[in-house]
């Protein structure tokens, strides 16, 4: 019998963690652009830090080890911005991506009172897009990201939740 994931608030504890997390989440994505300096793989371990003080962060956890991470903000226009929506590799396509996500929107509308959610992923990363877009988001257009790689910005309205899988 396997323990189940659980889905929480992460603490200052976690940081380590997470870090480590993201950067072996991201190399399929690095490996999807050819480009290894994309954001969450040359974020420091400070920069997580802070964006755990700041910023409003769930984690997945299975026992002690932190599975999944995703973090979200309140930007100037009054949106949040959710972001480094992680899962390890050997526990994708459980719905714990889902989960975390879930989380993260009712904690921000809820407690930040965001009224619209935005997200963004690289312009070739089909299985986010088909997430984000089976959970009720939508193309509202496109970015560059600091690295370069063409991005898709999607938004939804807090309340908006669509059916999961
Ligand atoms: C994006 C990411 C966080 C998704 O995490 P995940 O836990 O695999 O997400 P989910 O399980 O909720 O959904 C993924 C797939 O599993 C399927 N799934 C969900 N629950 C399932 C279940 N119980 N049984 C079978 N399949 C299931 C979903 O339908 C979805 O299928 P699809 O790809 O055909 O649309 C993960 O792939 C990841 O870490 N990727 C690398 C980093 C990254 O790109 N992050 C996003 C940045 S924008």
């Amino acid at each position: 019998m396997g323990m189940s994931v659980t889905i929480s608030v992460a603490t200052e504890q976690d940081a380590e963690q997470i870090f480590v997390l993201q950067y072996l989440c991201f190399q399929s994505e690095a490996a999807l652009y050819g480009n290894y300096r994309i954001a969450p793989l040359v974020q420091t371990l400070d920069s997580v830090k802070e964006e755990l003080a700041s910023d409003c962060v769930y984690v997945a956890r299975l026992g002690d080890e932190v599975v999944g991470s995703v973090r979200g903000h309140i930007t100037e226009d009054g949106a949040a911005s959710i972001g480094r929506l992680c899962v390890h590799p050997r526990l994708q396509g459980h719905g714990i991506g889902a989960r975390l996500l879930r989380a993260a929107e009712s904690a921000l509308s809820e407690e930040r009172g965001a009224k619209r959610f935005r997200l963004h992923t690289g312009h070739r990363s089909e299985g986010n897009l088909r997430l984000y877009r089976r959970v009720g988001y939508e193309t509202v257009g496109t970015a560059e990201g600091t690295d370069g790689v063409p991005m898709i910005v999607l938004e939804k309205a807090a309340g908006e939740y669509a059916a999961t899988a």
